[in-house]
């Protein structure tokens, strides 16, 4: 059974969903072909239920020729025109829908990939992955669905109901006085239905728990002499789930016999009042037939809409995890000291840094200068800080306490694309990405193609890459996989490799 807590959409939900509706303004257009097809879609439908009283009266009770034609002409006219206006509605949801799923998407991606490095610590890759590609469909999903329920069944039920009342006030009230009941019937069984399936599940999850226990120790059991205390342990619980699965059974059994007593009841009711009715001359044959059929017609679309809640709910949850993913704070990107290159001092002075989720400081009062133009290595055992000290360069992470400086500037001062313009990084692992060779050396910059063959030549790539089938323009795979692995494992990305410290 769903709790009342994700069947319920949160206090902001109407904010979630609103903000959701803002990202469809781009598609008005198609979204009001979407509604245009709705209305005629359920307006058709309740034409076809009215013809009922035509047909009925004008072709059998007392029948005219020319009904034989009209009839199944207007039928196929009708069915031609809801077919043209359901095709309008799916094909114009499904564009918008589709359309949203991948802005979301794009804009989620954009915005993880600036979103400060601590932030991966805190979420798993997969998790993000999973973020993109099942809450931004579910998302869109669930608001397709709960549009469509509202505006098509909505519509539907208004037509029909409107047109039942046209016809009949008296009998029509007479259905909406006793429809409910069979509803709180069918509420009440669901609601006792799930509960015991609940239990039922646990009671499958503890049985398959103490078979697996006493097979698995089962030396232990023979030479405790336990076999019957695991026995009956065994039999208590199989003899809880038969107790359970009974009770399903008997709910499922009896619910099915009420509800039909019930809709007898109902339709007995139904038939003494329209009865009387005939009777006082107020109701025809074909006003019966047509106040049955929208009857039959409106209760499946009653079922829907009175679950729309849920659905969108459902929605509204993911959009609000998305929308959280967007409304995160970026990398602080403050800097306004503008620079093309820097000569490269770089100073440390009593640096400090703890992780947010790391007990501990990784590095404590570190201080040291690197001056342009030599090479700086630092060492250190495994652990010690050395990837730690080098990803406060590029500010992947800001330090807890201390100052670094490029050239006399604090590191903060630089916008970060003209910092991290200033340094190639070749990490303890080398991310390749699934594209060309040549893509790949020049990665994130628009080079000619003459500079990236002498990348290569001067990272001695070249070689290999020449014997590759279409040299610069091999795709390599996913993280090199197509490479042979010793090309791969030889491959370093020339144009970002340099001088970094080795972590
Ligand atoms: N993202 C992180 N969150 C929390 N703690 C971290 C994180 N990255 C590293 N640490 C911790 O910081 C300390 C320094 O780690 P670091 O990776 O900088 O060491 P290292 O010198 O590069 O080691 P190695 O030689 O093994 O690469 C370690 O105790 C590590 O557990
Ligand atoms: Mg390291």
């Amino acid at each position: 059974m769903t709790s009342s807590a994700d069947r319920e959409p949160a206090p902001g939900a109407w904010t979630t969903y609103r903000r959701l509706l803002g990202h469809t303004v781009n598609y008005r257009g198609l979204l009001v072909v979407a509604m245009i097809g709705m209305v005629v879609e359920a307006a058709a439908g309740a034409a076809f239920v009215w013809l009922m009283e035509p047909l009925t009266n004008e072709g059998f009770v007392d029948p005219k020729p020319e009904m034989a034609l009209v009839l199944p002409l207007a039928i196929i006219g009708l069915f031609l025109l809801r077919g043209a206006a359901t095709f309008c509605t799916d094909y114009g949801i499904a564009r918008v829908g589709r359309s949203v799923v991948r802005d979301l998407r794009e804009l989620v991606l954009g915005k993880y990939l600036r979103l400060p490095s601590s932030r991966f610590d805190t979420e798993a890759v997969p998790q993000m992955v999973s973020r993109l590609n099942f809450d931004t469909e579910q998302v869109t999903q669930a608001s397709a669905d709960a549009l469509k329920m509202i505006v098509a069944d909505g519509l539907t039920i208004v037509f029909l109901l409107g047109m039942m009342l046209y016809t009949s006030i008296k009998v029509t009230l007479a259905m909406i006085l006793i429809a409910p009941l069979i509803g709180v019937v069918v509420w009440y069984v669901g609601g006792r239905y799930r509960r015991i399936s609940r239990g039922i599940q646990t009671g499958m999850g503890e049985l398959a728990q103490s078979a697996e226990q006493s097979l698995a120790a089962q030396q232990d059991v023979k030479v405790h002499g336990a076999q019957g205390f695991e026995q009956s342990r065994y039999s208590a619980l199989a003899n809880r789930v038969l107790r359970l699965n009974m009770k399903v059974e008997a709910t499922r059994a009896m619910s099915s016999a009420l509800v039909q007593i019930l809709a007898a009841l109902a339709l007995a009711a139904i038939v003494w009042v329209a009865i009387h009715e005939s009777l006082a001359g107020h109701l025809n044959p074909g006003e019966f037939i047509k106040l049955m059929t929208a009857m039959m017609g409106i209760i499946p679309s009653l079922r829907r809409i009175t679950n729309v809640q849920s659905v969108l709910g459902r929605g509204v949850a993911a959009a609000e995890r998305l929308f959280a993913i967007l409304d995160d704070a970026e990398e602080d990107d403050r800097g306004r000291h503008r620079v093309e290159r820097v000569r490269g001092e770089l100073v440390f002075d009593r640096v400090g840094l703890r992780y947010a989720r790391g007990e501990g400081s990784a590095l404590e009062d570190v201080s040291f200068r690197a001056t342009p133009g030599t090479v700086t290595a630092i060492v250190g055992r495994s652990g010690s800080g050395k990837t730690s000290l080098v990803r406060l360069v590029p500010r992947f992470y800001e330090p807890s306490s201390g100052r670094i400086t490029l050239d006399g500037v604090p590191l903060a001062d630089y916008p970060l694309a003209d910092l991290r313009r200033q340094i190639a990084l070749v990490g303890q692992r080398v991310a390749l990405f699934d594209d060309t060779v040549a893509a790949n050396i020049a990665y994130g910059i628009d080079a000619p193609r003459e500079s990236i063959r002498a990348a290569a030549e001067a990272a001695n790539a070249w070689e290999f890459i020449e014997r590759l089938p279409q040299g610069l323009d091999t795709p390599i795979g996913e993280n090199g996989a197509l490479l042979s692995g010793g090309s791969a494992s030889a491959w370093r990305s020339p144009a970002r490799s340099c001088a970094t410290p080795r972590s």
